[in-house]
């Protein structure tokens, strides 16, 4: 199929005008749909100064909360105000195939000024997150990684509701970003990290909710390359939900004995009860070394509320089928280095250039799709147990699209069997992981260290 007459055929809208969001201002609204989202240019102060050439929904705001709710179509308009070409995905939710936005596997790359029509109705509730998988190593290193909160059908009642974007930015002294957004060096190995750390755009983000209130908090790990060591100081609280789903035992507050480990692409909802004092603060920080970094403080405002955490009933499970163990199909993924050396630019979505990585020896660099089997076929309906086999020196958070997994076990100790769409391997870790292929269609999976995707460690698994 031609590009364009695809992209026609999906019921693109003409003059679809800007969007109207103003950042995180916007993030206690169910907007009506269609929301018209256009990728453009942005400027923002991420240090002392304004850094330019920035990528956003807007010319002079980080990418707003998108909120849906459990069980209700949403619908966007998402126009290419950019001269590279992008598609948008939406992490963590479970859509139909024609909309996960991944370029040639799902829908053609959009061009400068073109819209599609992304439209779905979210089963499950919980965090999930937003970015480009078209030149993602441009606009997501850029700022173009958005959260999304979808409201359960019937949500706890708490008195604040935070959703913290965290990610860094590459810059220069001179609060520019660097001419080379990623190094080959940082590609084959960890990555290259940021150098300006950020929560929704700031270097230390500051939200007030109510005194001995109960607040809900939303971490979303959205940086292409830093894996973060999260403690709260302060908080009363606990770990509701993962990557989006309810936890069935909750997780106590992470401190440094005992830090919360998000790697790129992964979530966690936590309710705290605020201090009752005015003006006292819950501090969220990330481990460097040893050394908390303070990423963003919630301060206490107003006349006590003297809530109590045991008010808020637990979270219900989302709609995910559960595998069938004993009958489940088993098959092995092998992470780790590539055995070729140089990279093919194939289609307009940009590659590293270069190739470190592979998937069970072959690299790929997720886009242009001719040529590439899937990594596994599975039949709709049946359960699948996958071993993924992470042969390398380097930790790799794998994601996989359209179907949401449960983690099973781990050759380094126990784990927590959670729902998930993202799971980090270690050090030649290897784990089992659990699935119902009840999606159809060609998904993603890959590394979300964006480097290692873009330099090989990518394919796609086929249910039909
Ligand atoms: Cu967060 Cu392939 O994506
Ligand atoms: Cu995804
Ligand atoms: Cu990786």
């Amino acid at each position: 199929m031609d590009r364009r007459r695809f992209i026609l055929s999906a019921g693109a809208a003409a003059g679809v005008v800007g969007t109207g969001l103003t950042g995180y201002s916007s993030m206690n609204v169910v907007a009506a749909t269609p929301w018209a989202l256009k990728l453009q240019p942005a400027r923002y102060a991420l240090t002392e100064g304004i850094t330019e050439k920035m990528v956003s929904f807007s010319p002079d705001a980080p990418p707003a909360v998108i909120r849906m709710k459990q069980g209700v179509p949403f619908s966007a308009d998402v126009t290419n105000g950019l001269t590279d070409y992008t598609t948008l995905h939406w992490h963590g939710i479970r859509v139909p195939n024609k909309m996960d936005g991944v370029p040639y596997l799902t829908q053609f790359p959009l061009a400068e000024n073109e819209t599609y029509r992304y439209s779905f109705t979210p089963e499950d509730a919980g965090t999930y997150w937003y970015h480009p998988h078209c030149m993602t190593m441009e606009q997501m290193a850029r700022g173009l990684t958005g959260i999304i909160i979808v409201e359960e059908k019937d949500p706890p009642s708490v008195d604040a509701d935070i959703a913290v974007n965290l990610r860094d930015f590459r810059l220069q002294p001179d609060g520019q970003f660097y001419p080379k957004l990623f190094t080959a060096r940082g590609a084959a190995r960890a990555g290259t990290k940021g150098t300006v750390i950020t929560a929704n755009w700031q270097q230390e983000y500051i939200e007030d909710a109510p005194s001995g209130g109960l607040a809900r908090l939303r971490l979303v790990a959205t940086d292409p390359t830093r894996i973060y060591k999260l403690v709260l100081a302060g908080a009363e609280g606990k770990i509701i939900a993962l990557d989006g789903h309810p936890l069935e035992k909750t997780r106590p507050v992470p401190t440094a004995k005992n830090p919360l480990i998000l790697s790129p692409g992964q979530r966690a909802d936590l309710v705290l009860k605020m201090p009752e004092a005015e003006g006292q603060e819950v501090v969220v920080s990330t481990l460097l070394g040893y050394e908390p970094h303070v990423l963003a403080r919630l301060r206490s405002k107003g006349a006590s509320r003297s809530r109590d955490l045991r008010d808020l009933k637990s979270l219900a499970p989302n709609p995910i089928s559960v595998p069938d163990l004993a009958a489940a199909e088993r098959q092995e993924l092998i992470f780790g280095w590539s055995p070729e050396g140089n990279g093919t630019q194939n289609g307009f979505c940009g590659s590293f250039g270069y190739t470190f990585w592979s998937i069970n020896k072959t690299p790929w660099a997720g886009d242009a799709v001719s040529g590439t089997e899937p990594l596994v076929t599975m039949q709709r309906g049946k359960s699948y147990i996958l071993t993924l086999r992470n042969e390398s020196p380097n930790q790799h958070p794998i994601h996989l699209h359209g179907l949401t997994f449960r983690v099973l076990k781990s050759n380094q100790g126990p784990v927590t069997p959670i729902w998930t769409d993202t799971v980090l391997l270690r050090k030649n870790e290897i784990v089992d992981i659990a699935l119902v292929a009840d999606n159809p269609g060609d998904w993603a999976f890959h590394c979300h260290v964006i480097e290692h995707q873009k330099s090989g460690l990518a394919g796609f698994v086929r249910v039909i």
